[in-house]
């Protein structure tokens, strides 16, 4: 492969190092996979699905020679979320790190079980903050190295549909913020990744059909992963804490951030009432 082709974040005496992505399966984690496999030579892909994240390890290691280690977890358990943590704690060629795993919820706060709303918690939160922990532990040995946290433009916004979606997303952004600066001088790079809409299995999974859901949405447009996740890497290489990747999506939080917040919650109350009103 031409010299020319790796972004400079990348460090060249590090080609053997080890990209670590939850939530790898399918949609914005996939793509990460599929990306990085270019630059890194050992991937561990995290998931649920085991038949779909072998089928995607097959076909990086027979694309890139990659060596690629599927592993079967459930990160909505945190005794699952300690164990990998201990493991990555042990990497000491662990580059970069990608946590992306995550879902929405849909229903009335207090008529979904306390289960639920521990689980996203735990994959959204407790996963993101355990495993950061864990990376940056050996990060800091080489101070050397990236993390990505999956927030999303819903992190600017209230989510009454998915009661918890957008408060711990807001967290993950956050955090990533925080972080971002604390380590910033030791090239260690923190990014929260804040996607719009993008087109892969998350709104299928809430009962949305693809098909008429990413059709005709005027300016608020879906991108494809393979876009995101381009603007995400070439953002870490730009130095930038927060991506968000869509002119469409920078505009609205431009928007967001601008607008009086009284205005903010009568728009989202609006449509809010739509939903109701259409289920
Ligand atoms: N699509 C959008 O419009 C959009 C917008 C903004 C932000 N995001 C964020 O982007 C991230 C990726 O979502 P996506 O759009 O690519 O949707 P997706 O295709 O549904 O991917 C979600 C990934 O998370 C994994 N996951 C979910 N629950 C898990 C659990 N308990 N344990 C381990 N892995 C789990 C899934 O793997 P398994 O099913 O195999 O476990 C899957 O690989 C999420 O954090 C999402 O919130 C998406």
């Amino acid at each position: 492969m031409a010299y020319g082709i790796y972004p400079s974040y990348m460090d060249f005496t590090r080609m053997d190092k080890l990209a670590v992505i939850t939530g790898a399966t399918s949609g914005i984690g996939a793509e990460f996979a599929r990306q990085l496999a270019a630059t890194h030579k050992v991937l561990w892909l995290i998931g649920r699905r085991e038949q779909k994240l072998n089928q995607l390890a097959e076909s990086l290691h027979a694309q890139y020679g990659s060596e690629t280690h599927v592993m079967i977890m459930d990160l909505s358990d945190e005794s699952v979320i300690e164990q990998l943590a201990q493991q990555l704690e042990e990497q000491a060629q662990l580059s970069i790190l990608v946590n992306n795993a995550g879902y929405a919820e849909d229903g009335e706060y207090h008529k979904m079980d306390w289960h639920l709303h521990q689980d996203i918690m735990n994959v959204h939160v407790t996963a993101t903050l355990k495993l950061s922990h864990a990376a940056l532990k050996v990060m800091s040995e080489s101070n050397l190295g990236t993390i990505i946290n999956v927030s999303s433009v819903a992190s600017f916004l209230p989510t009454p549909s998915s009661p918890l979606y957008g408060p711990t997303k807001a967290f993950i952004r956050s955090f990533s913020e925080s972080l971002a600066l604390k380590y910033e001088d030791r090239n260690i790079k923190i990014q929260a990744l804040c996607p719009g809409f993008t087109t892969t299995d998350f709104h299928e999974k809430i009962g949305l059909d693809p098909d008429s859901f990413y059709k005709d949405r005027g300016i608020m447009r879906s991108w494809s992963s393979e876009f995101v996740v381009k603007k995400s890497l070439l953002d870490v290489e730009k130095g930038k804490i927060v991506s968000i990747p869509g002119w469409n999506y920078k505009l609205v939080v431009m928007l967001v951030r601008l607008l009086p917040i009284s205005w903010i919650l009568k728009m989202i109350s609006g449509q809010e009432a739509s939903h109701r009103y259409s289920k």
